[in-house]
C-alpha cells in the first residue's frame, strides 16, 4: 500500500483500478511490483520569505512527493494537469529503456499535457540503485514542481555498504520571490539575464539565515553513533552548489543513482541535475550542526544568488534541560563562490567501486562545443527587447547550433511517423570553425545559427564525446546532461581539448557513470556511452537558463534487430499537440 500514499481521493477509480493490477502484478513469482501514482499538477498557496506565493505544485506538495522503489519494479504515474500552464514530467536519469514516450521533455518526446488534460507515464526502472529525482520539463515549472526517486536494490539484496539506520533525501532548490514563468517570460522579452533567486532551500525550506524562515528550517534527526544515507539532490535551477555539515565528515558512496567508489570528504559539489549518496557518522559531541549549502559560481562577473541555505542535524541525545532552544547550530565554513580547485576536486575524486567496461573501440567520435554567446539585435526590434551587454540578446549553443524546439509535434512523435520539416539531421560532429575555445574568441564567432537539428546514431554505436567549454562571452562550468543514457566520464580538464596530450589521461579502468557530467569553466570533459536505447534523446545543460537560450541537441538512436531494440508504440493517451 506504500506506493498508494501519495493519491488523492478524487482519483477514485484510477486508484481502485491500480490496486487490482497492483495486486494481480504480486501474482507472478516475480517480487518486481508495480507502483501507482496521481500526480495532480496544481495551484497552491505557499509562503516562503514573508510571502505567499500561487505555487505550482504536485498534490500541493513543496517539493513534491517522493517515490520509492526497489530496482526492477515498474512505475505508472498519471499526471492530470489542472494548473493554466502546459506540463510535462521528466523522470531524470531514468534510462527509459525502449520507452522513450514515458521520458517526458516537452516538444522532445511528447507534446505538454494542456490544462485539463492527463496523461500517464509508465516504464520499468532496470539496473540502477541510488538516487534520482522528477522535475516538470517544460519552461521554468520545475522550479517548483519537483520530487526524489529512490531506487534501493531488489528485494533480498543489499547495499554495497553497511546498512544505515536512517535514510533522508534533501532536495537542494531554488525560490524566486516571484513567479518563475514570469521571470522567465521577461528574460525571453528583453534579451537579458534573468533575475537570480531570492533564496535556495534544502526541502523546500530556506532555513534560519532568510527573513520569516526560522520556525520552518528541517530538521535532519540523528542518534550519537548511528550511520545514516543522505541523498542529496541539486533541483536548483540554475546554480551549481557547494555542500557542506559542520564538523562532519561525509562518505561519498553513490552519484546520479550509480554506486562510486566510496571515499571521504568534508565538502561535494553538485550540479543541477546530479545527486550524491552520503553516509554520514553521528560521532561528534551531540548538539545542533547546520547543513549548509550556497553557490559555486564558475563565471567571472556574472551575477548569482549568493544566500545560504540551511538544515539542522540534530543529535537526538541532546541534554536538554532548560534553554535548549537558545544554543545556536554550529556553522561549516563553506568554499568560496569561486573555488574551482575545490569544485574540480570533487568531481575528480569519483570513481566507480570496480573495474567497469568501457568502449575502448569508437564508431562515432563527435567533438562539441558548449558555450554562450550574443545576438546583435534583430532588425527592427526594440532597444528594449535587446538589454543584453551593449545592446544583444543573450543565446547559447552547441557546436554553433542554438537548439530551438518544435512546437506543433514532437521530434519523437515526427521522427516515428515520419513527418517532414520538424527537425533535420545535420547536428554537426564537429564545430563547423575550428577556433581557440577557451582563449579570447572574435566577435565574428558569438552568433550561433538558430536549428532544430539532431545526430543519428545507428543501434549499439559506441560512442565518444568530448564536450569542450567555450569563452564566447564568458566561460563557466555546464551541467551536461543526457536524457536515456548514463555515461561513463573517462577524463577533464581545463583549456582546449587535445587528442594528443589528453587522451593519455583517459580513466578506462573505473571511470564514473553519471546522467550529468560537470563540464569545468573554461574546460572539457570527456565521456563514452553505447547507443543501445533507441529513440530521441536530449542533451542539454541543466542549467535552465541556458536550455532556454538553446544549449541543447538532441540524439536520434535507430532501432536495432528485432523487438527488445526497438522503441515501443505510443502509449494511446499520448498528448497531442
Ligand atoms: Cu533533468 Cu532534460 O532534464
Amino acid at each position: 500500500m506504500g506506493a498508494l500514499r501519495n493519491v488523492v481521493n478524487p482519483f477514485c477509480t484510477f486508484l481502485f483500478l491500480g490496486l487490482l493490477l497492483h495486486f494481480a502484478s504480486l501474482m507472478p513469482k516475480t517480487n518486481a511490483k508495480i507502483h501507482y501514482h496521481g500526480f495532480f499538477i496544481q495551484a497552491t498557496p505557499v509562503k516562503r520569505l514573508c510571502k505567499t506565493h500561487n505555487t505550482i505544485t504536485v498534490n500541493g506538495m513543496y517539493p513534491g512527493p517522493t517515490l520509492e522503489v526497489n530496482n526492477g519494479d515498474t512505475l505508472v504515474v498519471k499526471v492530470v494537469n489542472r494548473a493554466r500552464y502546459n506540463v510535462t514530467i521528466h523522470w531524470h536519469g531514468v534510462r527509459q529503456m525502449r520507452t522513450a514516450w514515458a521520458d517526458g521533455p516537452e516538444f522532445v518526446t511528447q507534446c505538454p499535457i494542456r490544462p485539463g488534460h492527463s496523461y500517464t507515464y509508465r516504464f520499468k526502472i532496470q539496473g540502477q540503485e541510488g538516487t534520482l529525482w522528477w522535475h516538470a520539463h517544460s519552461s521554468w515549472l520545475r522550479a517548483t514542481v519537483y520530487g526524489a526517486l529512490i531506487i534501493r536494490p531488489r528485494p533480498g539484496e543489499s547495499y554495497p555498504f553497511p546498512k544505515p539506520k536512517r535514510e533522508t533525501p534533501l532536495l537542494l532548490g531554488e525560490w524566486w520571490d516571484a513567479n518563475p514563468i514570469d521571470v522567465v517570460r521577461q528574460a525571453t522579452r528583453t534579451g537579458a539575464t534573468p533575475n537570480v533567486s531570492n533564496a535556495y532551500s534544502i526541502n523546500g525550506q530556506p532555513g534560519d539565515l532568510y527573513n520569516c524562515s526560522k520556525k520552518d528550517t528541517i530538521i535532519v534527526p540523528v542518534k550519537s553513533g548511528e550511520t545514516n544515507l543522505l541523498r542529496i539532490i541539486n533541483s536548483a535551477l540554475n546554480q551549481q552548489l557547494f555542500f557542506k555539515i559542520a564538523k562532519h565528515k561525509l562518505t561519498v558512496v553513490g552519484a546520479d543513482a550509480s554506486y562510486v567508489k566510496p571515499f571521504n570528504t568534508s565538502i561535494i559539489m553538485l550540479g543541477p541535475g546530479q545527486t550524491t549518496d552520503v553516509l554520514i557518522t553521528a560521532d561528534q559531541p551531540p548538539a545542533k550542526y547546520y547543513i549548509a549549502a550556497r553557490a559555486y559560481a564558475s563565471a567571472q562577473g556574472a551575477p548569482f544568488d549568493n544566500t545560504t541555505t540551511t538544515a539542522i542535524l540534530k543529535y537526538k541525545t541532546t541534554p536538554c534541560p532548560t534553554k535548549c532552544t537558545s544554543t545556536k547550530p554550529v556553522m561549516p565554513s563553506l568554499p568560496a563562490f569561486n573555488d574551482t580547485a575545490t569544485a574540480t576536486a570533487f568531481t575528480k575524486s569519483l570513481k566507480s567501486p570496480r573495474k567497469v567496461e568501457v568502449p575502448t573501440e569508437i564508431d562515432e567520435n563527435l567533438f562539441i562545443t558548449v558555450g554562450l554567446g550574443l545576438n546583435n539585435c534583430p532588425h527592427g526590434a526594440r532597444r528594449r527587447n535587446c538589454q543584453g551587454p551593449n545592446g544583444t540578446r543573450f543565446t547559447a549553443s552547441m557546436n554553433n547550433v542554438s537548439f530551438v524546439l518544435p512546437s506543433n509535434f514532437s521530434l519523437l512523435q515526427a521522427h516515428q511517423k515520419r513527418i517532414p520539416g520538424v527537425f533535420t539531421t545535420d547536428f554537426p560532429a564537429n564545430p563547423p570553425k575550428k577556433f581557440d575555445y577557451t582563449g579570447n574568441v572574435s566577435r565574428s564567432l558569438w552568433q550561433p545559427a538558430r536549428g532544430t537539428k539532431v545526430y543519428r546514431l545507428k543501434y549499439g554505436a559506441r560512442v565518444q564525446i568530448v564536450l569542450q567549454g567555450t569563452s564566447i562571452f564568458t566561460a563557466e562550468n555546464h551541467p551536461i546532461h543526457l536524457h536515456g543514457y548514463d555515461f561513463y566520464i573517462l577524463a577533464e580538464g581545463f583549456g582546449n581539448f587535445n587528442p594528443k596530450r589528453d587522451t593519455a589521461k583517459f580513466n578506462l579502468i573505473n571511470p564514473p557513470l553519471r546522467n550529468t557530467a560537470s563540464v569545468p569553466v573554461g574546460g572539457w570533459t570527456v565521456i563514452r556511452f553505447v547507443a543501445d536505447n533507441p529513440g530521441i534523446w536530449l542533451m542539454h545543460c541543466h542549467l535552465d537558463v541556458h536550455i532556454t537560450w538553446g544549449l541543447a541537441m538532441a540524439f536520434l538512436v535507430e532501432n536495432g534487430v528485432g523487438k527488445l531494440q526497438t522503441l515501443e508504440p505510443p502509449p494511446a493517451d499520448l498528448p497531442r499537440c
